[in-house]
């Protein structure tokens, strides 16, 4: 999809829709008056006689509307002038979903007279095309018969002021930007196993910096991990015919000299428990459990179409955790990168053993910042459900960070704490820690597992167990969280 911006007469704009939006007082709405002065008094007439419901998700379609150059006219409920970001994100997500069921190629869309509680227009602009985009999002590769996407093609901001125009288009493209990241990191995890392996994955990553040259690509594989000492990560692979990799990608935007964030996702393209096997019912849903490393790949594809004035690195360790004779089993112990030795107490804690060697591996690039992103705990999906995910951290700076850009992505976080009382529950009789913490607190106790390998840099970790996908009858891959992980990104960059 293509967006823009401009300032210009509505009445006369040629174009498949228009939209525009009704607030609770019309006499705050110029554009509305003027469109229902146009349309000899139509909207009012509609107001009043029931027809349009000004709530948000209600829309009205008219089309050929007397008066307007426009073929369509979609007048869109707001309930009130002001909107909070959720209702605002609500909203748009429900224009989204019914412009790119029409059957146009043009809209154009008039926010006119609304307005978002502390938010500008420009992130307005933002939102409205990333939602945009995202509705275009059609995983079609295995239906014999093909859904067809949106016809829509270009989109036009109209604003009523020319000061913002220049502002209005560069936001419009990072919304996109974003849009592309997320319907990416959808795109892998909805993938089944049998296609998206660890190998897959890696050549994903492949493709991508071909395609950038600030982008650089390097992948391990079990030999070479082996050398690094890597037997954690090693010892989730151990069962399966599927070679595991460390996909390693650089982008290169700031100074040399600049320390770089580094962002590591969990990419267990299949986890069934291993050994420790997990009960058959939904088990098809731990396809999705490579969603941290899906984040990390769609984020990479927002930072190389945005060019970020900042340096990277994305690390993604990847495996199949398969049970079989020669599967890592529940007692045995291994030493990790970092010289640490842990007991594997449950063979289904797989994500911690291979983000504790990728996070020991970041280690080496004296990074600003590392977070790392896991579908990590079935614990974190009780504790908040699928509406944020779980932020630990060992800096309060950088977590308050990670809730800023949540709030401002609307892809919202909650910190929970890392107390040692919680890395007590680590203890093991035989080893220097183990892999599970026991029943209560499974989200913090896999944390502070992760904790005892992120002494040396400012850390957060995302259990994304709840947001990274849908379940039943909406079962598919949300994309998140890629317009956290990038809004956080933004603002490090000072944009
Ligand atoms: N990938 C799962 C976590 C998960 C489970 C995510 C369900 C989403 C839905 C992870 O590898 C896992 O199995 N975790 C275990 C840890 C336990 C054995 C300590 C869990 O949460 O049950
Ligand atoms: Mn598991
Ligand atoms: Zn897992």
């Amino acid at each position: 999809m293509e967006f823009t911006a401009i300032a210009c007469n509505l009445l006369t704009k040629k174009t498949d829709c228009l939209v525009i939006t009704l607030g609770s007082d019309a006499e705050d709405n110029p554009t509305l008056q003027s469109i229902d002065e146009a349309t000899g008094g139509l909207v009012s007439r509609l107001k009043k006689s029931g027809d349009i419901k000004n709530t948000i998700g209600s829309s009205l379609l008219i089309n050929e509307p007397t008066g307007l150059a426009a073929d369509r006219l979609l007048l869109l409920g707001c309930s009130k002038n002001t909107l909070n970001e959720q209702s605002f994100l609500e909203l748009t997500s429900g224009l989204a979903k019914k412009l790119t069921t029409l059957p146009i190629n043009t809209a154009c869309v008039s926010l006119d007279g609304l307005q978002v509680e502390s938010r500008d227009e420009a992130w307005q602009a933002q939102h409205l095309s990333r939602q945009l985009e995202e509705s275009s999002y059609l995983f079609n590769p295995f239906k014999s018969k093909e859904k067809k996407t949106t016809s829509l093609k270009k989109i036009t901001l109209v604003t009523a002021s020319r000061k913002v125009l220049d502002t209005l288009k560069k936001k419009l493209n990072v919304g996109r930007a974003i849009a592309n990241g997320v319907n990416l990191a959808r795109e892998l995890g909805d993938l089944p196993g049998n296609i998206c392996t660890p190998s897959y994955l890696a050549n994903q990553a492949r493709t991508l910096s071909k395609k950038h040259p600030k982008l650089s690509c390097k992948v391990l594989n079990e030999k070479q991990m082996k050398v690094l000492g890597m037997n954690a990560l090693l010892s989730v692979t151990a069962g399966t015919d599927e070679p595991a990799k460390m996909v390693i990608l650089e982008y290169r935007g700031g100074k040399p000299s600049e320390k770089p964030i580094v962002l590591v996702g969990k990419g267990v393209t299949f986890d069934s428990g291993g050994i420790s096997l997990k009960p058959g019912a939904a088990m098809d849903e731990m396809k999705y459990d490579m969603c941290g490393a899906a984040s990390v790949l769609g984020t990479f594809t927002t930072l190389v179409e945005t060019e970020l004035p900042i340096n990277v690195v994305g690390i993604i360790p990847t495996v199949e955790n398969m049970p079989s004779g020669t599967a890592t089993k529940p007692g045995d112990i291994v030493k990790s990168m970092s010289g640490q030795t842990i007991e594997v107490l449950n063979t289904d804690a797989e994500g911690r053993l291979i983000l504790c060697d990728a996070l020991t591996y970041a280690g080496r690039y004296k990074p600003k910042s590392v977070i790392d992103i896991a579908t990590l705990t079935g614990a974190c999906v009780m504790a908040l459900g699928s509406h944020a995910s779980g932020v630990l951290s060992n800096d309060d700076a950088l977590a308050a960070q990670l809730e800023t850009a949540g709030q401002t992505s609307g892809d919202r976080v909650w910190r929970l704490p890392l107390w040692s009382e919680y890395d007590k529950q680590l203890k093991s009789n035989f080893a220097d820690m183990a892999n599970i913490g026991g029943r209560s607190a499974g989200t913090i106790t896999a944390a502070c597992f992760l904790g005892r390998f992120t002494k040396n840099y400012q850390w957060a970790h995302l259990d994304i167990a709840g947001t990274a996908w849908n379940s039943g009858d909406n079962k598919g891959a949300t994309g998140r969280p890629v317009p956290l992980l990038t809004q956080y990104l933004l603002a490090h960059a000072g944009q």
